[in-house]
């Protein structure tokens, strides 16, 4: 029999991921489907039930609800209950598992190029659900010092005081008084550059030593992206995670490693 998967959100017409997914199961063979299932906001239990009658084999979880599913779960992943919020969940014979890999998803490529993480100094630039599960990656990983900036300084605060929590040095400031030269890695986890938008903030200052990571991939090359490059930083681009939790979803759901290669390239010809 067919297996069924999804993702479920709101807007998801513009999702990648039935995309990554079909091509992962063409590339092996698999029995398999993927679909975009719109769940607009107020509506996910009755979402979720009409998920359980089709007996969906597992689904992806986007804006905006990965907080809310995690009341609909039957069992948590240590990652999920950390972050507070599920982007994947597996149906076994009725019994709905979460977890999180957008964390791990996010750490993959920094650990693929050999970047170390340990006793390096962060900035996290945005403070909503995303920050939240790179925050949580890079405490896991030894992070000696997280900086959260936000343009709402009350949020950044509260991501500070989750960071520090958790075991990490954090502290929180404005955009604006941002000083980029204290960190190695300085990461975008807000949606500015999604429509073109100019840096949220100044890249006069970045060089050779940073790592820029916008996790935002489409456009890929965001304006963050063209100047860091142009000073020489070492890049990471926001299709890197997507494929990384992609990846990471797949093989929860289906057990074997997931064909990275031809996942990526349906993903990038879609660019
Ligand atoms: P996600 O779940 O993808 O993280 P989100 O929770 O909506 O999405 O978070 C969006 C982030 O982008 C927030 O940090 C938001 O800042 P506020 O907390 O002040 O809302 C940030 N953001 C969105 N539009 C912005 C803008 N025009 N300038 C600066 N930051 C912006």
């Amino acid at each position: 029999m067919v297996k069924t998967f999804a993702v479920i959100g709101d807007p998801i017409e513009h999702s990648l991921s039935p995309s990554i997914h079909n091509a992962a199961f063409k590339a092996l063979n698999l029995d398999c489907t993927y679909i975009a299932y719109r769940i607009p906001r107020g509506e996910l239990k009755e979402g979720i039930e009409s998920l359980r009658q089709i007996k969906i084999s597992g689904f992806n979880v986007t804006i905006p609800h990965k907080i809310e599913m995690m009341q609909y779960l039957d069992e948590a992943s240590a990652e999920c209950k950390v972050i507070g919020a599920t982007n994947t969940v597996s149906n076994d014979n009725g019994k709905f598992t979460g977890y999180n890999t957008d964390m791990d998803g996010f750490l993959e490529p920094i650990k693929k190029r050999n970047i170390g993480i340990s006793g390096e100094s962060v900035l996290v630039l945005g403070s909503g659900g995303a920050a939240r599960a790179i925050v949580a990656g890079f405490v896991k990983e030894g992070a000696k010092k997280i900086t959260i900036s936000n343009r709402t300084l009350q949020k950044a605060q509260d991501l500070a005081e989750f960071a520090s929590d958790l075991g990490a040095e954090a502290d929180s400031i404005t955009l604006q008084n941002v000083d980029v030269s204290k960190y190695k890695f300085v990461i975008n986890a807000t949606s500015v550059g999604l429509k073109n938008e100019p840096s949220p903030i100044s890249t006069n200052a970045i060089n050779a030593n940073h790592v820029v990571y916008d996790i935002i991939y489409m456009p890929m090359n965001t304006d963050l992206i063209q100047q860091s490059k142009k000073n020489s930083a070492t890049i990471i681009y926001g299709y890197e995670m997507l494929l990384g939790q992609a990846a990471l979803a797949f093989q929860i759901w289906h057990k074997v490693q997931a064909p990275y290669e031809a996942m990526k390239k349906v993903l990038l010809g879609g660019f």
